[in-house]
């Protein structure tokens, strides 16, 4: 059918195992460090955090790691999730490319971040752990986890970055409604919390501070493990589900894409999208163009420094070698909560490195503009973050139309807005203004970053 929309798998043809990037590096990312001693750490200190199966799957560089069966049984809910071709914002663009995007938002929570929330709880499950802390930005993170908790009976305390805790209240309510618990961050309940409000009783929080509270839980109570919705190697891992599928939905579209687009806050996303392409592309195959995109609020890769950095605020973390703002950087309170990190995951920040991606950053009300135009023509209304990749592939297709290319060009929705209507609210209302963050707080932040021996 020649003006076929969806791509469609069937159930059985859920990959069977996810992809490593890890394996096809031309040159390996630089070692995780110690905190205290800065000497590369091995996996038993990372142990009263994450179960063993997942810290072997963040340290492996074996191509592919299989996907444990009662994993891929829940991924039947919800995956595979379609690929489908924006024909109609084609026309109205009247553009010469053709513009594909992986819709994400079928999960139950809306987004990509179950791909990683579900095989988490499993695995810790498996380890025999019952409870589980974590943080949340947008609150997509917090309720995946609470979805996955929910379907292997762990308790799971999210800690929401207060001001998307303000923002969305129905997040929080979808969160309880899986049974978890939701606490504004910073919080009384941690020392790191504490410090925060004791300093600024008005923190807007952060994702680094929500983050610094959720380790603090997991490392004093060895009852409690802690799990991470992106930045870690893991769960670039467990989201290249995402490429994996769209790989093979492409030879049923009979096409192949030129430029991969992902909005990217810790990267997971973009990774699962990109990181299969980019691996065909590192061991012989034809070349693309990838493109991570960042707000400009919060410009990790394109304004940020490649240095060593803590994970989370409270220096709590290991240190990765990343792109950062600095663990202190505080980002504007912009509607994309989940791009609001000070650094970006090592693996897209290595890629990166190695020119193997591009990065590009983009105003807020830009990309609602594009979220909206999307919507009235493809039907879907996108996540905020989303709305970062809308707008790039509607500038990549507008380019094309200037040079008359028809490229193929495939985006990640990673999620839908539903529970976003405020943002979209404030920007009919004209209230959505750009922000732009503090070059004096960035220059600080970056002076304060960890000192680490060549
Ligand atoms: C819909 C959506 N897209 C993207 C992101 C950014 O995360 P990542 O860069 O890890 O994909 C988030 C984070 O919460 C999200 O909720």
């Amino acid at each position: 059918m020649s003006d076929q929309v969806k791509y469609v798998l069937d159930e059985a043809q859920i990959p069977k195992a996810w992809y490593n990037l890890n394996a096809d590096f031309p040159k390996p990312m630089p070692a995780v460090l110690h905190p205290g001693t800065h000497q590369p750490i091995g996996p038993s200190d990372l142990e009263p955090l994450f179960p063993m199966d997942l810290i072997l799957q963040e340290v492996s560089t074996e191509r592919y790691i299989e996907i444990p069966e009662p994993v891929r049984d829940v991924f039947r809910m919800w995956r595979p999730a379609p690929l489908i071709r924006a024909r109609r914002l084609e026309k109205l663009l009247d553009t010469p490319a053709k513009i594909y995007f992986k819709y994400e938002g079928v999960s139950p929570a809306g987004s990509h971040k179950p791909n990683t929330a579900v095989p988490q709880a499993w695995y810790n499950k498996e380890a025999g752990i019952k409870r589980l802390s974590t943080e949340t930005g947008a609150g997509q993170w917090g309720s995946s986890l609470a979805f996955a908790g929910s379907l292997f009976g762990i308790d799971v305390t999210v800690f929401q970055v207060r001001v998307s805790y303000d923002q969305k209240p129905y997040r929080r309510a979808l969160m309880e409604t899986y049974g978890a618990r939701c606490v504004a961050s910073p919080s009384n309940e941690t020392e790191a919390g504490r410090a925060v409000l004791a300093k600024d009783p008005n923190s807007p929080g952060s994702l680094g501070m929500a983050i610094s509270e959720a380790v603090e839980i997991a490392a004093k109570d060895p009852a409690v493990k802690y799990a991470l919705g992106s930045v870690l190697n893991h769960v670039m891992l467990h989201q290249t589900i995402i490429g994996e599928e769209t790989i093979r939905q492409f030879e049923l579209a009979n096409d192949d894409p030129d430029v991969v687009i992902g909005c990217a806050g810790g990267g997971s996303n973009f990774a699962g999208l990109c990181f299969p392409y980019l691996g065909l592309q590192l061991r012989g195959g034809r070349s693309r163009r990838f493109i991570a995109v960042e707000p400009a609020a919060c410009p990790t890769l394109t304004r940020g420094k490649y240095a060593y950095d803590f994970g989370d605020t409270a220096h709590l973390t290991p240190l990765m070698k990343m792109h950062t703002l600095g663990s202190t950087f505080m980002p504007p309170g912009f509607h994309a909560g989940g791009l609001r990190y000070h650094g970006m995951g090592a693996m897209v920040s290595h890629a990166y490195e190695l020119g193997l991606i591009e990065a590009r950053s983009y105003q807020q009300r830009g990309c609602f503009e594009a979220g909206v135009q999307f919507a009235r023509c493809e039907g879907i209304v996108p996540a905020p973050e989303s709305t970062h990749a809308v707008r790039c592939a509607i500038d990549e297709a507008l380019r094309c139309k200037a040079e008359g290319k028809a490229e193929t060009i495939v985006f990640n929705l990673s999620g839908h807005g539903h529970f976003d209507m405020q943002a979209y609210i404030n920007f009919f209302e004209g209230k959505l203004v750009d922000l732009d963050y503090d070059e004096a707080a960035l220059a600080q932040s970056l002076a304060g970053l960890p000192s680490i021996a060549a």
